[in-house]
Formats: structure tokens, sequence, C-alpha cells
């Protein structure tokens, strides 16, 4: 060989092993969340909080640069969710995956990861049984049984005798719906109905008649939060059940922030259990707010979702670091299974049995401060864990 095509091929191999470790050195990691559509708001919310993690923790990690990739699914579409999940592993070749809105598009995502060999960190999907699905994913946000369990306590310490249930009738509403009736009924209350709806249900007029009729002293709704959360608390209101004597309570989803001010005055002193209030009145969450408003976040608009995607994110660096930017997921999901922060929440923990994340819920109320519609916290059921999996 020439000396001159020995060098050439030393400058073509240097220039190789220059670009894979450009390459090695980016860190992909895919979202799949609603971008548009009626749910846009929530898919928004996770880009905001995965931005801010960014801002307020640099875009990288030691040396490998973090790089967000988003993927619009604007609803419950199981197949769509597969082929974008399996088009950002297979040609992005992302080494994590997040979001999923609705339950039913994290577990068809939940069947690729072990062999694309990736962890996938669930930011709202609410259904317990969804990290049972893969050892390789991990949940931020809450599930029904965990919010919903506390809701049905407050309405027992309301003194309530009898209740009904109106849940969208899908995974997280039939989970809802459960953990409502065992709870209420090991009390000592009547549950007296059990309505589920289509997922597509729009017009909440004639449910909210047949809860009147009912006989019952309170209702609990779940609905997945946007459109039909908003539809069925102006029907709530509308219908003057409140004022029949049938009070609500619910999770969160059915008063998320960005819906008050369409609810109004009418809706103050609404009360709902949740595992996060824009206005949670801590140092962590006013740092949160702080770095939404310096990606200019929205801070009216801030939700559930935007709280999951940031904690999301804060376990997607630590897997990068402790895998020192390989591709490990076993290694990489064992090392933060077991991790404890100081949420914007409040403190949490990942449970390692769960791979879910336990936190603390909260009773709210809606209330107006400084002529803010808020959800202002009463009392916390401390460290909630998934009680869907982990029983009492
Ligand atoms: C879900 O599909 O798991 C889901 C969606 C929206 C919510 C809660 C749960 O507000």
């Amino acid at each position: 060989m020439s000396n001159l095509k020995c060098l050439v091929g030393a400058l073509a191999a240097t220039f190789a092993s220059f670009v894979s470790a450009a390459q090695a050195d980016t860190i992909k990691v895919g979202v799949i969340g609603p971008l548009s559509g009626p749910y846009s708001l929530y898919g928004q919310n996770f880009q905001w909080g995965m931005q801010a993690y960014a801002k307020v923790n640099g875009a990288s990690v030691g040396e490998h640069q973090v790089e967000f990739v988003y993927r619009d699914l604007p609803g419950v579409d199981p197949a769509k969710a597969r082929a974008l999940a399996q088009e950002l592993i297979v040609k992005d070749k992302v080494q994590y995956l997040a979001g999923a809105y609705f339950t039913p598009n994290a577990l068809s995502i939940a069947s690729l990861l072990k062999q694309g060999n990736v962890p996938f960190v669930v930011l709202n999907a609410a259904t317990s049984s969804i990290v049972e699905q893969s050892p390789l994913i991990l949940r931020t946000s809450f599930t029904m049984w965990q919010n919903t369990v506390p809701a049905a306590t407050v309405a027992i310490e309301d003194g309530s005798k009898k209740a009904m249930t109106v849940v969208s009738d899908y995974g997280p509403g039939v989970d809802a719906e459960t953990g409502f009736k065992e709870t209420y009924e090991k009390a000592g209350g009547e549950l007296v109905e059990t309505i589920r709806l289509p997922l597509t249900t729009s017009d909440f007029n004639p449910v909210a008649q047949r809860i009147k009729q009912s006989g019952a002293d309170t209702v609990f709704a779940f609905f997945p939060a946007g459109a039909p959360t908003l539809g069925f608390m102006k029907s709530y209101i509308g219908n003057g059940l409140a004022e029949a004597g049938v009070k609500l309570i619910s999770t969160g989803d059915l008063l998320t922030e960005p819906d008050l001010p369409a609810l109004g005055d009418v809706a103050l002193g609404t009360r709902s259990t949740y595992h996060y209030s824009a206005s949670h009145d801590s140092p962590a969450n006013k740092a949160f707010m702080e770095a939404l408003e310096s990606i200019g976040a929205d801070k009216t608009k801030v939700t559930m979702a935007a709280v999951a995607a940031y904690d999301g994110a804060k376990l997607i660096y630590e897997m990068i670091n402790v895998t020192g930017g390989k591709q490990d997921p076993q290694t990489a999901v064992d090392a933060v299974k077991s991790m404890q922060w100081e949420s914007p929440r409040g403190p949490v923990s990942m449970d390692p049995e769960t791979r879910h994340i336990t936190q603390n819920v909260y009773l709210r109320e809606v209330a107006k401060e400084d002529g803010q519609y808020v959800n202002k916290e009463l009392k916390a059921f401390e460290a909630q864990r998934d009680w869907g999996l982990v029983k009492n």
C-alpha cells in the first residue's frame, strides 16, 4: 500500500470515528403526546416540563447532549402510538421514550420496549396496570387509585351516605370507579349507581339529570382532562346539581387550572383530590414556575402534565448519568427506581416495587386569589402509593 493510500485510509477512519463519537454524544429522548387537537394543552405541558428541566439543569448530562424529539398523538389511537414509538426507536434511534397522555396509547408502546431496548417514562396515563406490562416502565404522573382513595375518604368524612359514580368507559375510568367503590363501601357508604359513559361523550346534560334523580347525596366523576371534563363540569353547574343537594367529589382531572376561568365563580368551593396544584406553596414550586416562565410558558395554563414531565426529565437525566450515556436500559431503570427528591408537587419517591411515584395527594377547593382561580390546598394525604397495585 502506498504511503498516500495509508494516509487517506487513516484520515477516513479518523473522520468516521469522529462522526460516530459525535453521534453517540447526542442522547435522544422520544416524547409522544397530544400536540394538536382537543388535548393539545396537555402535550404542550409535556414540552414545557421537559424544557424547564433542561433550562434549569443544562442541555447535557456530562458530555452527553440531550435532545428531545417530540411526536404528535392527538387522541386515543394505540396503533398510531405503536407506529410512532417504533419509528422513534428504529429511525431516530432514541435511547429513551417518554409521554403517553392516554392509557391505551401507553399500553401499546409497552409491548415494544424489550425488543427496542429502551426505558419508557409515562408522563400521564393513569391506569394502575400499565407499569406491570414491562420492567422498563417508570411513571412520574399519578394513578386513578392514588387520587381516588382520598376522594372517597373525603366524601365519607363529609357525611356522605349514598353516592354514585360516573366515569369514562376505559382503563382509568374503571380503576377510578373500582377505587371509589371499594374505599367508600368499606367505610360504610352505599353506592347506589355506577355509570360508564363512552369516551366520545360530549353532551353531559342527560347524565346530569340521571344524577339528580338517583337519590345519591354525592357524585364521584372521572373523565380525561380536556374537553370532556369541562363539558361535565358545565353540565353539573348548569343543571343545578349542587342546589339539588348532590355534592361533587372528583379527582383534580375535572378541575385543571386552565379550565377554571371558564367555570367562573359558581365553581368556587368545589373540592377535588390531586397530587399537583399549580398554586402549591413551596420553594420548589416557585422555582418551577419561574423556570416555566423563563422558557415562555403561560403560567395560567400549567397542569399536572408539566410537573410529570419535569420529574420525568429528572429520571431520564439520572439514567443517562448512571449509564454514562450507554444504552443499558435495565441498569438505567434499576438505578432510579428508588429515587427520592423534592418535586414542585411536594416530597416524592419512586416505589421500587411498582416503579410508580409515591406522593402526597391534596384535598383542594376552587378559590380566588389575587383575581386568579386556583385549586387551594386544604390538607395533605401524605406519601400515597398506588393503591391499585399495593393494597392498604
Ligand atoms: C388516561 O388515559 O390514563 C388518562 C387521561 C387523562 C387523565 C387521566 C387519565 O386526566
